[in-house]
C-alpha cells in the first residue's frame, strides 16, 4: 500500500497552516489538490469515482480538529478508536465495486459516513451497517445534514448483512475481517462485487464477483485496516 511513504511527507503539509497573519484557507481548498496528486495521480481512472471524490466535502466528515488535515494523504481518527480512511483507499475501493450508476450498494462499517456519501453520489442506494452505535447515530445525523437522502445507516453488527434490503449490486467491507463473511457473499446479485480487506497483520484487499452459485475471488491490493469486530470472530 502506498499510505507509508506518502504519510510522513503530506502530514508536514497537511500540518502547514501559511503565514501568521493571512486569511485561514478555505477547509475544502485542499480537495482538487487531493483528488489530481493521491487519487488520479496513483492511476484511478473511473470518472464517477473521481467526480465523487471531488463533490463530496471530505472535512464535514473529520473532527473539527482535525478539518485542516481532511485532504492529507492519510487516516484520521474519527473517536471510538477507529478512522476514516485515507482518500485513495476510498476511491480504490470505490473503483474497484465497478459501479455505473443507480445500483444498490451495502456498506459494512460506516464509520464517519465518508465512504457512504461518495458511494451515495454514484449508486441509487446505499445502504450501511456500523457496530458502535454512537458513531452510526452520528453518521446517520450528518448525512442528513449534508442532504444525502439515498442514505439509510442501521446500528449493528454488519457480518449478517441486511437481508431484507438484498440482494445487492456491490458490497463493500471497510474493517479487515479474518476470512470473507459468508452471509455477505450470499447478498450479493447475479454479477455483483463484494470488495473486502481480509486478514489480521497481513491484509489483502480482495474482490469476490458472483456467477449464479459460484464466487471468483481475485486479490488486488496490500491494506492496512482496523479489524472487522462482532460475530465474524466467532465464525
Ligand atoms: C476504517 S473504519 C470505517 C471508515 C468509514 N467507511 C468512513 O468512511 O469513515 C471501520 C469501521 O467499521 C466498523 N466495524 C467494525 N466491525 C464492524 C461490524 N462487524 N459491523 C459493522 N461495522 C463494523 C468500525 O466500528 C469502524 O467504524
Amino acid at each position: 500500500m502506498t499510505s507509508a511513504a506518502g504519510f510522513a511527507v503530506l502530514v508536514l503539509a497537511g500540518c502547514s497552516a501559511g503565514p501568521p497573519g493571512r486569511p485561514a484557507p478555505r477547509p475544502d481548498a485542499g480537495r482538487e489538490q487531493m483528488v489530481k496528486e493521491q487519487i488520479e495521480g496513483r492511476g484511478i481512472k473511473d470518472r464517477l469515482t473521481l467526480a465523487a471524490l471531488r463533490e463530496v466535502p471530505r472535512h464535514e466528515f473529520v473532527p473539527e480538529a482535525s478539518a485542516g488535515e481532511a485532504y492529507g494523504d492519510f487516516p484520521l481518527p474519527i473517536g471510538h478508536g477507529q478512522t476514516i480512511s485515507q482518500p485513495y483507499i476510498v476511491a480504490f475501493m470505490t473503483e474497484a465495486l465497478g459501479l455505473r450508476g443507480g445500483e444498490r450498494v451495502l456498506e459494512i462499517g460506516t464509520g464517519s459516513g465518508y465512504q457512504s456519501a461518495v458511494l451515495a453520489k454514484i449508486a441509487g442506494t446505499v445502504y450501511t451497517i456500523e457496530i458502535v452505535p454512537e458513531l452510526a447515530e452520528e453518521a446517520r445525523e450528518r448525512l442528513a445534514r449534508l442532504g444525502y437522502r439515498n442514505v439509510s445507516v442501521r446500528a449493528g453488527d454488519g457480518y449478517l448483512g441486511w437481508p431484507e434490503a438484498a440482494p445487492f449490486d456491490a458490497i463493500i467491507v471497510t474493517a479487515a475481517a479474518p476470512r470473507i463473511p459468508e452471509p455477505l457473499k450470499h447478498q450479493l446479485a447475479e454479477g455483483g462485487r463484494l470488495v473486502v480487506p481480509v486478514g489480521d497483520e497481513d491484509q489483502e484487499l480482495i474482490v469476490v464477483t458472483r456467477h449464479g452459485s459460484a464466487f471468483d475471488e481475485r486479490r488486488v491490493l496490500p491494506v492496512r485496516f482496523v479489524p472487522m469486530t462482532g460475530a465474524v470472530r466467532k465464525e
